[in-house]
Parts: C-alpha cells; sequence; structure tokens
C-alpha cells in the first residue's frame, strides 16, 4: 500500500517537473529566437546597377538611394557632373544619409551627422567616414554600375 503510493508520487512529481520544464521551454525559446535574428546572407553579387543617369540627373537633389544586397547606397551627381557612391548608412546609428546640394555635404538627418563629398566625416556625431563605393556609367545602357571596389 504504501509503496502504491510512493510509486504514484514519484510519478506526480515526474509529471509535475516535466511540465515546469516545457513551460519553461515555451516561454524562453521564442525569446531565444527574438534576442537572436537570423543571419541574413551579405549580397552575392559584387557589382550592382543603381539606376540610369538619366534617373539621377531628373532626381530631386541630384541623389539616389539603392541597395547593395541588404546594405544601402546613395549615387550622387557632382557638381561636376561625376558620379561620387557610398555606403547610405550613417556610421553613428545606421540612418540612410541624403545629399544636400544647398550645403554641398552628404547629411544624416537624424543627428545633423555631416560628411564631405569624399565620405569623411566632418561635423555631428558619425564616427568614422562612409565607405566610398566605386561607380561606373555605362553610356551605351545609361546604367550607372557600382562595385565595392578591391579590397572592400
Ligand atoms: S544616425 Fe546619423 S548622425 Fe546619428
Amino acid at each position: 500500500m504504501q509503496n502504491d503510493t510512493l510509486k504514484r508520487r514519484s510519478f506526480l512529481n515526474y509529471l509535475l517537473g516535466g511540465g515546469v520544464i516545457a513551460v519553461l521551454a515555451a516561454i524562453g525559446f521564442p525569446i531565444y529566437k527574438y534576442l537572436k535574428p537570423p543571419k541574413i546572407p551579405e549580397a552575392a553579387e559584387s557589382q550592382v546597377t543603381a539606376g540610369t543617369l538619366a534617373e539621377l540627373q531628373a532626381a530631386e537633389g541630384r541623389y539616389k538611394i539603392f541597395r547593395f544586397g541588404r546594405k544601402p547606397g546613395i549615387v550622387v551627381l557632382m557638381p561636376n557632373n561625376e558620379i561620387r557612391a557610398f555606403s547610405a548608412s550613417c556610421t553613428h546609428l545606421d540612418c540612410i544619409v541624403q545629399y544636400r546640394p544647398d550645403l554641398n555635404v552628404l547629411w544624416c538627418p537624424c543627428h545633423n551627422g555631416k560628411y564631405d563629398l569624399t565620405g569623411r566625416n566632418i561635423s555631428g556625431p558619425p564616427p568614422r567616414p562612409l565607405e566610398q563605393w566605386v561607380a561606373h556609367y555605362d553610356k551605351a545602357s545609361d546604367n550607372i554600375f557600382v562595385s565595392k571596389g578591391e579590397g572592400a
């Protein structure tokens, strides 16, 4: 009789222990998945099309945002009609930078960070220069191709 009670009690303890583990797993797994975001592969392509020169000339502010894999990029039509490309991700907190022809700078609207037209951080909180990419204009297709250049 007492042996039966012990068996029942240990069986109930076993069930309760399993239930507690299941509840902890049901709560902990979603938290773990939230805190550890999935890996997104880096862009496989070494060159992307940032648009056409006609689009860039027609764009307000003479700049265009494009995607290079999972990173945003910016192509800018300089006052001398040279085309330059940069990572558009501000080095402070990753806001998207814009070209401000009135100030002749690349400008981050989030905290008023400024970069000169070589991508060098010149004012505000950005700690590092913007990554400069290589822009190549193909006259035949009117396309602007951007690559990260050698060693990038
Ligand atoms: S995110 Fe660009 S200045 Fe802060």
